[in-house]
């Protein structure tokens, strides 16, 4: 089975529990993410790997009428939950979740107005056509702001990494090695500002499109 088959199917076996374990939980990491994108009320923002849609309704919260949050996974049984949330919530006119392949989005050139990604681009199978897809989809000035788990700076957390990089790829392939600051700025997106969150391995990376 190729890679991305085998972490699609996995994503669709957990998303069972996902929510259970607070795996896709909304902390203030999360809520930053959304903030440092400073919507306006129209805005049409993407959620890259929305997951179970979690962070949906904060989007949505700071969205106004004719403003829409969207969520992509292509994971089916992940996007019925996102949808099965939308729904529960009553925020069918602010927010919906698809069924879409990141590298291969079906979304026109210079469409969204921002776009989020939260720990979703280190558990990608094809990561850097991923970003440069994402990239294509944004309009130019638009913010993309990236939360992850990556490699922390020269002497700090050393041991810490080692051992979560092992866990996270033995529990599902997820890679996070993978310096995704750098595939942004490949991509043609500028970085605004590298934020690491201090006594975690987690970073956020704020960048628009130029
Ligand atoms: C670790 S989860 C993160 C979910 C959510 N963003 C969160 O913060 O909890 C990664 C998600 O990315 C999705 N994913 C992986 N590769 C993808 C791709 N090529 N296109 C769309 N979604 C993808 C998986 O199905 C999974 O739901």
């Amino acid at each position: 089975m190729v890679k991305s088959e085998r972490v699609r199917k996995k994503y669709d076996r957990w998303s069972r529990f996902y929510d259970a374990f607070d795996l896709g939980g909304v902390n203030d990491q999360k809520k930053l993410a959304v903030d440092v994108l400073d919507l306006k009320p129209d805005a049409l923002v993407l959620d890259v790997g929305t997951g179970t849609g979690a962070i949906l309704p904060y989007l949505a919260s700071k969205l106004g009428t004719g403003g829409k949050a969207v969520g992509v996974d292509f994971s089916e049984a992940m996007v019925a939950r996102a949808n099965a949330r939308i729904q529960k919530l009553g925020l069918e006119k602010k927010a919906t979740a698809e069924v879409q392949d990141c590298t291969a989005l079906t979304h026109p050139d210079n469409h969204f107005d921002a776009a989020l990604a939260t720990f979703a681009f280190t558990s990608f199978p094809e990561p850097e056509k991923a970003i440069f897809e994402v990239a294509r989809v944004l309009k130019p000035g638009a913010r993309f702001s990236v939360l992850d788990t990556g490699k922390p700076p020269a002497g700090k957390q050393r041991f810490r990494y080692r051992y979560l990089k092992a866990v996270m790829w033995q529990a599902g392939f997820t890679d996070i090695s993978l310096d995704v600051p750098a595939l942004l700025r490949k991509a043609g997106l500028r970085t605004i500002k590298l934020h690491r969150f201090s006594g975690s391995l987690a970073y956020l990376c704020l960048c628009e499109k130029i």
